[in-house]
């Protein structure tokens, strides 16, 4: 009876180390499979969620697949294609009369996707005149809940860009619309201002982010928050726009007086002053990578806001302002004065935007990219997915330009391959 129970116990207790041993096995083998390590891929993008775009071979095309990329440019040159890609802007009215569903149908992130991420908040001025569907898809891409979104839509955009702008942004706490919108003339002061008007309100409302980053509507990032955080990081509070000499052919944009006449720039016969303090004035482009602190001196340093004023009759001061700023003694990440510091557009991280007159055949030793595989407004390559698989070796956080209603393949490869590389991220 007595040696009965005792080996009743005997096995009871190796029934229940067996089951701790495989339950210990399958918690293990359970931590390096795909289904346990997949625990966010509800976020990832399927085909269910895409548009008539989808029908094209995202993996492909980024692996030069020629194949996959003429059945890409074939479809983007079909009419009922190009119907079909369309959205109204009544549609973002509608849509986001239910936030919570439109989150969760567009699969926006709602929570920051790693503490690394989240100690390292970011600021976007966002600059936007028409395209809402370009707007919406670049706000997805670079969506997070700690980072903090400023909008301005140009006060002559259509009643309709506004509404639907307006109640997309409504949807999220951290994204707001500018609370001064001015009228933006091209390459005339107004495109400074508007962002000048983000960056206040953004310094305002928040005190804990990092680094400011401008974008249009029809830019789009190559890399995920987490690669965009690690290379600001590692920037260790340094700046990175572009700032040269500037070249002697665009001198007249800083020696004649500019004014607007009827919503355009026109220039004038007067001679501008030189500019306050003697200041050299350099040259660079719209869109800059800048800390924090660069930011405050743009609204506090008594320097800079004399050449605010001084810049205010120039001809597209976007284009010196920022490169100027860049270079100007005790500016929080500035470079020295002297042309040893110069940076290209290619050498800093803000922007890749491929030129029409600098590109050509690859191994041309004239040609600074590969040519556009898209078509080119005002000189500026409007990129296709053919463009794909080189930007993505490039060290740009963001580039322009994209067109989702001419072509929609880029972002859409892009913003798949993203959001696969942010899900990946996490492990
Ligand atoms: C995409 O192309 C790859 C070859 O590059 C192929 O293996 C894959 O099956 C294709 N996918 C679809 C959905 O056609
Ligand atoms: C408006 O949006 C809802 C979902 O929020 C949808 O069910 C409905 O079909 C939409 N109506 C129109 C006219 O698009
Ligand atoms: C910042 O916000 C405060 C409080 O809302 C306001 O008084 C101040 O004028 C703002 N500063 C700027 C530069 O807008």
């Amino acid at each position: 009876m007595r040696l009965l129970k005792q080996t009743w116990l005997l096995l009871k207790l190796i029934m229940v180390l067996g089951l701790l041993v495989t339950l210990l096995l399958v918690s293990q083998i359970k931590g390096t499979s795909p289904a346990y390590m997949r625990k966010y891929s509800w976020l990832e993008y399927t085909d269910a969620d895409g548009g008539p775009e989808k029908k094209c071979n995202c993996s492909a095309i980024l692996r030069r697949d020629t194949e996959a990329l003429q059945q890409a440019k074939l479809l983007t040159i079909t009419k009922a294609f190009v119907k079909a890609i369309q959205i109204p802007d009544e549609y973002y009215i509608n849509a986001t009369k239910d936030c919570r569903n439109f989150k969760l149908s567009r699969k926006y992130l709602t929570f920051p996707l790693s503490k690394e991420e989240e100690g390292f908040p970011l600021a976007y001025s966002m600059v936007v005149h028409h395209k809402v569907q370009n707007f919406e898809r670049l706000l997805r891409a670079i969506y997070t809940p700690q980072n903090i979104y400023c909008v301005h839509v140009d006060q002559k955009a259509q009643a309709s860009v506004y509404s639907a702008i307006k109640a997309i942004t409504s949807c999220f706490p951290n994204v707001f619309m500018v609370s001064q919108p001015v009228n933006v003339v091209y390459s005339g002061w107004p495109r400074v201002q508007a962002d000048l008007n983000c960056m206040t309100d953004l310094y305002n409302s928040s005190t804990n982010w990092k680094y400011f980053i401008n974008l249009c509507g029809q830019d789009f990032p190559l890399k995920t928050n987490l690669e965009i955080v690690r290379t600001l990081r590692s920037l260790r509070g340094a700046n990175s726009l572009e700032s040269e000499k500037m070249p002697n052919e665009k001198q007249w944009r800083v020696t004649k007086v500019h004014e607007i006449v009827g919503g355009n720039i026109k220039g004038t016969d007067k001679k501008k002053e030189p500019p306050p303090f003697n200041l050299p004035i350099m040259s660079g482009n719209a869109y800059i990578v800048v800390s924090r602190g660069y930011i405050r001196s743009v609204l506090e340093d008594n320097r800079i806001k004399a050449l605010i004023e001084w810049a205010k009759d120039t001809y597209s001061p976007d284009e010196f302002l920022w490169a100027t700023i860049q270079r100007i003694p005790g500016v929080p990440g500035s470079r020295g004065t002297h042309p040893k510091y110069d940076i290209t557009d290619m050498n800093a991280v803000a922007r890749l935007v491929k030129w029409q007159w600098h590109e050509g055949s690859q191994g041309s030793l004239q040609a600074a990219y590969p040519e556009c595989q898209g078509q080119h407004v005002r000189g500026i390559c409007v990129y296709s997915a053919g463009d794909l698989p080189w930007m993505l070796e490039q060290h740009h956080l963001f580039a322009n330009k994209f067109d989702t209603s001419t072509d929609p393949v880029a972002v859409h490869c892009l913003e798949k391959y993203l959001r696969k590389k942010a899900l990946a991220e996490l492990w």
